[in-house]
């Protein structure tokens, strides 16, 4: 497992944002900055409105990078596709809920396949749909923009629907917020309990990734002092 136990708050990149031409070299700084984590934003033109990557850019990327690789299936047909992503190096991977409608069966599957397993729900989705599966993954990802594009402005009712989400799980699963996650709006998901952050723009667009990394660490730090913010 190279999901971060929970107890911690992780940044974790999006290489969405990342210049594609030289993504080794991004990711390199980034890993620099301490994350542990970077997240592949999975595209299929089809569940949302616009297409990326898929396992061979990430297979491309594993021998580039110690990071663990968080891999988003924004896709109309998840399950078809879990072998590929786990032979490309996913070590972590998370499926939406509005794609799914036997979710145990496949978070069963991703814990055969030897991955830890996340479930997603858009702004418009209600916290009642994953009720069932939620106990079951390591992590649940509450999509803070409708996705699709990077550089969004992050939904503020969002912020109440991850207080639901951290009363449903406990303290024991990770909860991970995605979209418009900045200095801003870094301190408000992690005041309503989440714990890892997803941020494309807000570090990819930064001339300094290092230093674009750590005042959000300290933004966080500065809202919540008792927390360990990596
Ligand atoms: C959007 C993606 C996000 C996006 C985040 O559908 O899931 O990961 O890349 O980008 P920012 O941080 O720019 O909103």
């Amino acid at each position: 497992m190279r999901l971060p136990k929970a107890g911690t708050v992780e940044i974790v990149p999006s290489v969405l944002a990342a210049d594609f031409g030289r993504l080794a070299t991004e990711v390199a700084e980034v890993e620099a900055a301490g994350v542990k984590m970077i997240q592949f934003d999975i595209m299929d033109g089809h569940f949302v409105p616009n297409i990326s990557f898929g396992p061979p850019l990430v297979a491309a990327m594993r021998p580039h990078s110690l990071l663990a690789f968080d891999v988003q299936l924004m896709i109309s047909n998840p399950r078809q596709y879990v072998d590929a992503f786990v032979k490309a190096g996913a070590d972590h991977i998370t499926f939406h809920i509005e794609t799914e409608d036997e979710p145990l069966e496949l978070v069963d599957e991703l814990h055969k396949a030897g991955v830890t397993a996340g479930v997603a729900l858009n702004p418009e989705t209600d916290v009642l749909r994953i009720v069932n599966v939620a106990p079951y993954c390591e992590m649940v990802l509450v999509m803070t923009v409708h996705p699709g594009f990077g550089g969004q402005e992050f939904i503020p009712e969002m912020a109440d629907k991850v207080r639901q989400v951290r009363g449903l799980v406990g303290p024991a699963t990770r909860i991970q917020v995605d979209g418009g996650i900045s200095v801003d709006t870094a301190p408000i998901a992690v005041g309503c309990g989440a714990d890892t952050l997803v941020a494309g723009s807000a570090i990819f667009s930064a001339k300094d990734r290092c230093a674009a990394i750590a005042d959000m660490r300290e933004a966080i730090a500065s809202a919540q002092p008792s927390l360990a913010v990596q």
